[in-house]
């Protein structure tokens, strides 16, 4: 059976076209005591797009997230999901979503194929043996129907995961942080199965803290920071909207090399800073310009520079100019013992 089966008859178009949204929300706010979770969120997204909302800790993603799914009352704004208003109505709305449960909530001692029919019948949506089996096949884990779901790995029950998110056949999937704690193998595995989920016809909802995932996986992106929206569009149309084209790296050996002749160099447009005095980073429209720049300031100074290297712009760069500090900074203030982080957290909050 078709892919397409499994889900909703398929759209027309997968092109984002904002005039069909299927998702719009407008002005969300939420305020956990004297603090702003979600301060002012528009979102507005599109049949049949991966929409990601990406984010470092803390930034609103989930709050948002369950204000859309009407699991999450907002203090102030308008959201309407497939035509339903999810504040008056939460109800239907959720009768038309799938929400990604946390892997933790799942029942260990039944098998995959047990857990999709005993969530049917959660949804009134029954689900015979060969339903399940055709979203077990959706991802990714046919040969697994019958192994308890404590036997299946990390990545495997997050699959699994989605798989129940999809039994009452929804319009949008909502994914909290799908991929956070699986290896890079398992990330992948996990993206080819969110875009089979979008293929069959449903819009995806997902947060992510990594950069890479939204850049190759989500169709548009909105980032999110401090309970706002710092910016929302395809990738490549983030990228390209900073006028930047490449960073450029390098080690910094013996003196340093003056800030201000650094800012002069042809085609500069931001000097990065950095933890490590010897480190070097600078964003600019013309990498080659810029590196034969370098080169002849280096001479200048009698400095030598290792690990010289180029690289075009990515998200990162969007997250610096937009936000004022490196991404990189927000994550590292991440608690080591975070890759288990997601699941607790959505149970920990409700
Ligand atoms: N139930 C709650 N009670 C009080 N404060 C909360 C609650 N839920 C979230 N917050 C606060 O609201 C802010 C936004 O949290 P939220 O969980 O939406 O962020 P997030 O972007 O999903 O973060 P993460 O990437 O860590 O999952 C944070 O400062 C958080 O501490
Ligand atoms: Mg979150």
């Amino acid at each position: 059976m078709p892919a397409s089966a499994l889900v909703r008859p398929a759209a027309d178009s997968r092109l984002p076209t904002p005039d069909q949204p299927v998702i719009e929300a407008r002005g969300l706010v939420k305020r956990y005591g004297g603090a702003v979770a979600v301060d002012g969120v528009d979102l507005v997204v599109a049949e049949g797009e991966i929409f990601g909302i990406l984010g470092p800790n803390g930034a609103g993603k989930t709050t948002t997230l369950e204000m859309v799914e009407g699991l999450r009352a907002p203090d102030a704004g308008t959201i309407r999901v497939a035509g339903f208003d999810a504040v008056a109505d939460p109800a239907s709305v959720r009768r038309v979503i799938g929400v990604q449960l946390q892997t933790t909530a799942l029942f260990d001692y039944l098998s995959a194929a047990e857990l999709i029919s005993l969530f049917g019948g959660l949804y009134g949506a029954p689900t015979p043996p060969a339903r399940a089996d055709e979203l077990l096949a959706l991802v990714g884990l046919t040969e697994k129907r019958a192994s308890r779901v404590d036997q299946l790995s990390g990545g495997q029950q997050q699959r699994l995961s989605i798989a129940l998110a999809l039994v009452n056949r929804p319009r949008v999937v909502f994914l909290d942080e799908p991929t956070t704690g699986l290896d890079p193998q398992a990330r992948r595995a996990l993206w080819a199965t969110v875009r089979g989920v979008r293929d069959g016809g449903a819009t995806v909802v997902l947060t992510t803290h990594y950069m890479e995932e939204a850049e190759t996986l989500c169709d548009r992106i909105a980032i999110m920071d401090r309970g706002r929206v710092i910016a929302l569009d395809t990738p490549a149309a983030l990228i390209r909207n900073l006028g930047m084209a490449a960073t450029v790296r390098a080690h910094v050996g013996g003196d340093t090399l003056p800030a201000a002749a650094l800012a002069a160099l042809p085609g500069v447009t931001t000097i990065v800073p950095t933890d490590d005095p010897t480190a070097l980073r600078l964003q600019t429209s013309d990498a080659q310009a810029t590196l034969v720049g370098l080169l002849a300031l280096a001479e200048a100074h009698r400095v030598s520079l290792t690990d010289l290297a180029s690289a075009q712009a990515t998200l990162e760069d969007v997250f610096l100019a937009l936000a004022g500090r490196t991404y990189e900074q927000d994550e590292q203030d991440e608690p080591a013992a975070d890759s288990h982080r997601p699941p607790a957290k959505r149970g920990r909050r409700r």
